[in-house]
């Protein structure tokens, strides 16, 4: 349904004019070749520590930012050349769940007129069939009706989150694109809220993209799981194998199977990549058992094990 071919995006960090001659300017590579598919009615997690390119990818796939290269396909069509009616019907049908919803839900306005929004954006019933809509959606999300009044700063974190699934949802989606959608939620609050949007997912038969740093969240709802790092897919494979068959010596150490080296650290959130890593695999430096062509050749993504794709170039 969802293809992703080869997709990157990268920033240009330039430092003032005082501060060049020290700092020159950089690029950041936030996502560097990434490929992926995603199958009707399929959840994929993608997996990634802080500043891996998760946000980047998810933005660039919902076309809210646009690729330095690649392409990203949906139901054959390219997403970058829609015209602005299909955007529109794009936008429809494949929807952003963000993390923390307190930025996303807009304060002033209280929650029926929250909900109403999409519905009036994309012209869709009278008053009253928006309203027994909202009603409806609102019960789904374990929300009553009475919600409607409410405002965002009034309902706690999973309530808020809840309204923005609602939200989400409202406009019948084939896909929902969900970028930490429980990450800033207690625990137990965060699994609630999981196994909600998991069991909306079966219901409204959607894919689902699922994006975490969180390895559990990823590993618990996940049909395949993709390991990001620093703008790269380093392995992809089937939840159900995932922890027994990880081969890439990253995952190994998200599975705390092995230990990884004191890598060059990130500045202000900022990866100051090196020649090095722009060059071979993005792992090389934090990498035990790196080789010598880790440093000069990217690893590229290859079938390991049935079904099981890993990027290193010391796996056989
Ligand atoms: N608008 C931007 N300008 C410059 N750098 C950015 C921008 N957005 C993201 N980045 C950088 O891209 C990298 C990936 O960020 P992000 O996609 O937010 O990662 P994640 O969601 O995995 O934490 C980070 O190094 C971040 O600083
Ligand atoms: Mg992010």
């Amino acid at each position: 349904m969802l293809e992703v071919c080869d997709l990157r995006r990268h920033f240009v960090v330039r430092h003032n004019p005082l501060a060049r001659f020290r700092h020159p300017d950089h690029l950041i590579r936030a996502i560097d070749g990434v490929s992926f598919t995603v199958a009707a009615g399929e959840v994929l997690g993608i997996i990634g520590e802080s500043g891996s390119g998760k946000t980047t990818l998810a933005r660039t796939v919902l076309r809210l930012c646009e690729p330095t290269a690649g392409s990203v396909r949906y139901r054959g069509r390219d997403v970058f050349a829609l015209s602005a009616p299909d955007l529109k019907q794009y936008r429809r049908e494949v929807q952003p769940v963000f993390q923390d919803a307190d930025s996303t839900l807009d304060p002033r306005q209280h929650v029926g007129a929250i909900l109403e929004e999409p519905l009036l954006i994309h012209r869709l019933g009278n008053t009253t069939e928006r309203h027994s809509r909202i009603a409806a959606m609102l019960e789904q999300v374990n929300l009553s009706p009475s919600f409607m009044e409410r405002h965002p700063s009034e309902l706690s974190g999973g309530q808020r989150q809840r309204v923005a699934m609602a939200r989400s949802l409202l406009l019948n989606p084939e896909m929902l694109i969900a970028d930490e959608p429980t990450s800033g939620l207690d625990p137990l609050v965060a699994t609630q809220v999981l196994a909600l949007m998991l069991r909306l997912k079966r219901e409204h038969g959607l894919s689902l993209v699922l994006i975490s740093h969180d390895l559990a969240t990823v590993a618990y709802a996940s049909d395949r799981i993709a390991v990001m790092y620093r703008g790269r897919v380093v392995e992809l494979a089937g939840g159900d194998s995932f922890s027994e068959q990880a081969a890439h010596p990253y995952t190994r150490f998200l599975l705390g199977i092995e230990a990884r080296l004191p890598d060059f650290p990130l500045l202000e959130g900022v990866h100051e990549h090196t020649h090095e890593a722009d060059q071979g695999c993005s792992y090389v430096l934090a990498c035990p058992h790196h080789l010598h062509r880790c440093h000069h050749a990217i690893p590229t993504l290859r079938e390991t094990s049935p079904g099981h794709f890993t990027a290193c170039h010391g796996v056989g």
